[in-house]
């Protein structure tokens, strides 16, 4: 069995100059969860939720993979099994760095979907509450297609699928706070997968993990996979 999945969190896009949640800095001490990430939060005042989104959608434009995002890519091409890579970034630096099979678990900050007619559509600038859909042509239902608490994450069954089936599984840049994520490591070990965090310090989850490895993700991510590239696992 050489499948291997690797979860990522804003630990692997903080050097690429995007903010993390949790830090003293993060955008959770800034932003109430319950006004920019919630449905509830949506319904009260859509004009804040999508001012929070379309300054991240700002800040995004100006951000580059760094080294963390380029080394998986690398690995991914390289790697003789299947691969996946889940992510709770809504970023697309994974994408610009070159991975392929990626499964954006929270959405993708560069899309947005109608309430009413429930079509996706890409978006790479601020929207407006009162902005019409493109597709059925009704105002005021345009949300950003992201997940948020209260809501399901998206690709559950592919991404438990690979979980069940890996025999490595290496998370990397995320704190361990938010379900169903967090457990990943507990499903992958109980699959009997070898399992690795890769982190700048010990996450909520840590315990679970057989080997931690801390530092910056610009480092650590490389240098592991580095080890493994073209090796089958
Ligand atoms: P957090 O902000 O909770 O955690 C980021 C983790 O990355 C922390 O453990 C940091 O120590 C670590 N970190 C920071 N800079 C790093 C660096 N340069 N190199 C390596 N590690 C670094 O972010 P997530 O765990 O991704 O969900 O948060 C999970 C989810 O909570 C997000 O997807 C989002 C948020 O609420 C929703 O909005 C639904």
């Amino acid at each position: 069995m050489t499948g291997v999945v690797v979860l990522t969190g804003a630990g692997v896009s903080a050097e690429s100059g995007l903010a993390t949640f949790r830090a003293a800095d993060g955008l959770w001490e800034k932003h109430r969860i319950e006004d920019v990430a919630t449905p509830e939060g949506f319904a009260r005042d859509a004009g804040l939720v999508h001012s929070f989104y379309n300054a991240r959608r700002a800040a995004l434009k100006k951000a580059r993979p760094n080294r963390a995002h380029l080394a998986l890519a690398e690995f991914e091409r390289e790697h003789r099994g299947d691969f996946l890579l889940v992510t709770q970034n809504i970023d697309d630096l994974h994408e610009r760095a070159g991975s392929g099979n990626v499964a954006h678990m929270h959405g993708e900050l560069l899309k947005m979907r109608c309430g009413k007619c429930e079509k996706v559509f890409p978006i790479d600038c601020g929207i407006d509450a009162r902005e019409k859909c493109p597709g059925c042509d009704v105002a005021g239902y345009l949300r950003p297609d992201v997940v948020w608490f209260g809501e399901m994450p998206y690709h559950l069954p592919r991404i438990e699928r690979a979980i069940a089936n890996c025999a490595l599984f290496v998370s990397a840049g995320t704190s361990g706070n938010v379900y169903p994520a967090a457990g990943f490591v507990g499903a992958a070990k109980s699959a009997g997968a070898k399992c690795v965090e890769l982190n700048l310090e010990r996450s909520a989850n840590g315990g679970w993990f057989d080997e931690g490895r801390y530092g910056l993700a610009s480092e650590v991510v490389p240098e592991f996979f580095a080890a493994r590239a073209g090796t089958g696992a």
